[in-house]
């Protein structure tokens, strides 16, 4: 009786110590799980003294970035805490599923990368609520150049067509108007000017076309660059 009693009791102890160690290793598997996304490269494959250990062994851990993996069998039962590349080289399957990174007009970004996506940055990151999954996170600024409207214009009959002007793109509309227009809200007392109506004499024409009516003064369109005055510019172009 005396003998069963101390067999029960270390057995209960064994357990003891066994769960401990189990609790522990779920706390590291919880720690691994949040940054396995992003981890690539080598663990069981280079570990010294071998890349797989049968059974358990708490010692066959091969440091990842501020953390330890491991590559005994026992991790491949409670799955996360095995090194990334474990399944690849100790069991011949594919290696751990790995995050994607976010797609972006058929790029593939990684986690961790930012990036001009047109005129907003954006950045791929991790999803806070589920660590398997990648986030993309971008400012909501408006652009100058929008591919959709260049299209819907494009698509019209307004007798021009739109094109996507590279030294626009990466704009925003608020850089446009701050460095291309360069027009100053009018003064109060513009604003409170009354409209003259005056009768027309003549019939306005059906229609007008300077290049025909001026040939030899009218140049071809000129770029102002960043001057943010289009209003003397063209001003000045007609002189
Ligand atoms: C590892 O786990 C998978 C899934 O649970 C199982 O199918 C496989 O047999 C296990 N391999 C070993 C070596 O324990
Ligand atoms: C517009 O031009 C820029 C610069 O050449 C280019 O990076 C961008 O992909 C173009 N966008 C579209 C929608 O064609």
């Amino acid at each position: 009786m005396p003998k069963l009693g101390i067999v029960l009791a270390i057995g209960i102890l064994l357990t003891l110590v066994n769960t401990s160690l189990c609790d522990k290793r779920l706390n590291r598997q919880k720690r691994f799980i949040e940054m396995a996304d992003d981890v690539r490269g080598p663990y069981c494959e280079t570990k010294s003294g071998g890349p797989c250990c049968p059974g358990r062994d708490d010692q066959c851990t091969v440091p990842i970035l501020d953390s330890i993996c491991y590559c005994d069998m026992f991790c491949n039962i409670t799955a996360s805490d095995c090194c990334p590349d474990f399944k690849r080289i100790c069991i011949g399957g594919n290696p751990e599923p790995i995050t994607r990174g976010c797609r972006v007009n058929g790029i593939e970004y990684r986690v961790g990368s930012v990036f001009k996506n047109n005129c907003n940055q954006c950045t791929c990151r991790r999803n806070p609520s589920n660590p398997n999954q990648a986030e993309l996170r971008c400012t909501d600024e408006v652009c100058l150049v929008q591919p959709d409207m260049i299209q819907l214009v494009n698509n019209g009959n307004y007798g021009w067509k739109a094109a996507n002007y590279s030294f626009f793109w990466g704009k925003t509309l608020n850089d446009g108007v701050k460095y291309r227009l360069g027009t100053m809200p009018p003064s109060d007392q513009v604003l409170n000017m009354n409209p003259i109506i005056m009768d027309s004499v003549d019939q306005p024409p059906e229609s007008f076309d300077s290049r025909q009516k001026w040939p030899n003064y009218i140049h071809p369109v000129r770029d102002q660059g960043d001057c943010a005055a289009s209003w003397a510019f063209s001003t000045a172009g007609k002189l």
